[in-house]
């Protein structure tokens, strides 16, 4: 059976947690100020939890919803609960906030080699609508500079 999952805003007790957790599934994670700030600036920042796993956070997500519009900045899913739907079901729940937010789009940016989440997308009816050619600058744990390019994709929400 797929895990259910508890939605909550995160808090800033949360911020460790989430660090952790983006330093796993990330060549090139987040900082904690960047995390901080979004928070600060009252962007959608949400947390998942699974019923069985109380306390202990299974998936985040970041959005800014502009106007008709939403981004998400950001999405990851703690590796002990991957391929469980927990990320399917928080970009329902980021749908849904923004369609209740008026949106009519959902943006959202991926690495090219970042093939499990271009399925995720994929999966869920987001189409690619451009490339952002060498938007991702990053060095990674071989301290190797790494340079890719961008999916730009969508999906229509609303008329
Ligand atoms: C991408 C990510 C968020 C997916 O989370 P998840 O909870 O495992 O995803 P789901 O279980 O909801 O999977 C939904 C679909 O995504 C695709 N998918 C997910 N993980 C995949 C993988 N490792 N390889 C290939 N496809 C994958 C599949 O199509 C899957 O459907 P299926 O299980 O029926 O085949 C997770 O792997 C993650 O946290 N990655 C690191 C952070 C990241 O890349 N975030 C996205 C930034 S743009």
């Amino acid at each position: 059976m797929k895990p259910r999952l508890t939605f909550s805003p995160i808090e800033l007790k949360d911020l460790a947690q989430i660090m952790q957790i983006e330093q796993q599934i990330y060549p090139n994670p987040w900082s904690t100020k960047v995390t901080y700030d979004c928070i600060q600036a009252g962007y959608q920042c949400i947390k998942g939890e699974c019923s069985e796993h109380p306390g202990e956070i299974s998936c985040y997500a970041l959005m800014m919803i502009g106007f008709e519009e939403s981004n998400l900045l950001n999405i990851g899913v703690n590796p002990k609960f991957q391929r469980q739907s927990l990320a399917t079901q928080m970009m329902n729940r980021l749908l849904l906030i923004s369609r209740i937010n008026h949106a009519k789009h959902m943006w959202l940016e991926v690495r090219e080699s970042n093939q499990a989440a271009i399925n995720l997308y994929t999966k869920l009816e987001f189409k690619t609508i451009g490339v952002r050619k060498n938007y991702y600058k990053y060095t990674d744990a071989n301290d190797k500079k790494i340079k890719e390019h961008a999916i730009l994709m969508s999906k229509k929400i609303r008329a």
